[in-house]
């Protein structure tokens, strides 16, 4: 099946990555939000996006313009029905995700394929609440969506070739290199990503060494673009803490531990960069 019109749900940071690289391969795009205060919010970011990408030079106006086009906002779920994907990228946490899908598969189309962007929560557990498991796969895109060249594509028990084969010609579509995994938690990149994150985090704890020598060390001696404090900070705290529940829940293996300083810094609040302070401070 060919891709043609793809549903968002949810408008954060993550759906509008998701559909600007789509839009602007081509692929009409319908993005639900609830919230209409949301979905402008969304659609405002993109726009700054584009128009950052247009003062690079990396596009012109008219291909700006024509991206633009390509997405719809709607605040009404209904308005998915004839979408040939819906791709799921609300909050992560199974409950409200299942909620939605039990919703989306009594409205789009009995072929339509339901995809969701989790980072590391059961694929399988969501295909399992609607009447299509065989036609439900991960998604899993990267942030920044327009600079991170990888999707993972994520494959149930349940998902058909067919499916699996048309979410990953879809991924290639955007623009993205595409690796393919089974469901397990955490997939291929948080399951080394995460415990590497953590260990950062346990090293600073252990007054290893500062918080910019540990960045620095993995900068420059290992030529990552973020050291791993810097990176958490970006992901957010709350992430990474709620993405290692989920993988110690499942493994019970040490690595995934969420270490005290992270618990008590998701506690106080500080996020990292979208709550003005991390393990480095944004507020200026
Ligand atoms: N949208 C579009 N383009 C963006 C962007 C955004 N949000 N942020 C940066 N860019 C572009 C810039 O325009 C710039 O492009 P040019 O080189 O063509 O000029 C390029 O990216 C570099 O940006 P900057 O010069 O502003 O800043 P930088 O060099 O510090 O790079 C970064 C910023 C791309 C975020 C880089 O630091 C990086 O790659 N960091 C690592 C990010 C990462 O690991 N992401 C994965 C997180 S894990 C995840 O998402 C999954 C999960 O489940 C937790």
């Amino acid at each position: 099946m060919e891709i043609k019109t793809v549903g968002i749900c949810g408008f954060g940071q993550m759906g509008t990555g998701i559909a600007e690289v789509s839009a602007k391969a081509g692929v009409e795009i319908i993005a639900y939000e609830p919230d209409q205060k949301f979905l402008d919010k969304g659609l405002a970011r993109i726009n700054k996006s584009l128009a950052r990408a247009v003062e690079k030079g990396k596009m012109d106006e008219t291909a700006k313009t024509a991206t633009l086009e390509n997405i719809t906002g709607v605040t009404d779920v209904n308005a998915l029905v004839d979408c040939d994907l819906v791709i799921e990228a609300i909050v992560e946490n199974l409950e409200p995700k299942i909620e939605l899908y039990e919703k989306l598969d009594g409205i789009v189309k009995k072929e339509a394929i339901f995809a969701s962007n989790t980072s590391s929560l059961s694929i399988t557990q969501m295909a399992a609440a609607t009447k299509r498991p065989e036609q439900f796969c991960g998604l899993h895109f990267f942030n920044p969506v327009p600079v991170m060249r990888l999707v993972e594509v994520i494959k149930t028990i349940s998902t058909s070739e067919a499916a699996f084969e048309a979410a990953k010609a879809f991924g290639e579509k955007v623009g993205k290199v595409v690796v393919s995994c089974k469901d397990t938690p955490g997939f291929i990149v948080n399951r080394l990503l995460v415990p590497y994150l953590l260990d950062a985090i346990r090293a600073l704890e252990a007054g290893v060494a500062t918080r910019e020598d540990i960045d620095n060390g993995m900068k420059l001696g290992c030529g990552h673009p973020m050291g791993p404090l810097e990176l958490t900070d970006f992901i957010g705290l709350d992430t990474i803490y709620y993405i290692g529940e989920i993988m110690y829940a499942e493994f019970k293996h040490g690595h995934y531990a969420n270490p005290p300083l992270l618990k008590s810094m998701v506690l106080a609040g500080k996020l990292g960069r979208k709550a003005g302070e991390g393990f480095y401070d944004y507020s200026k």
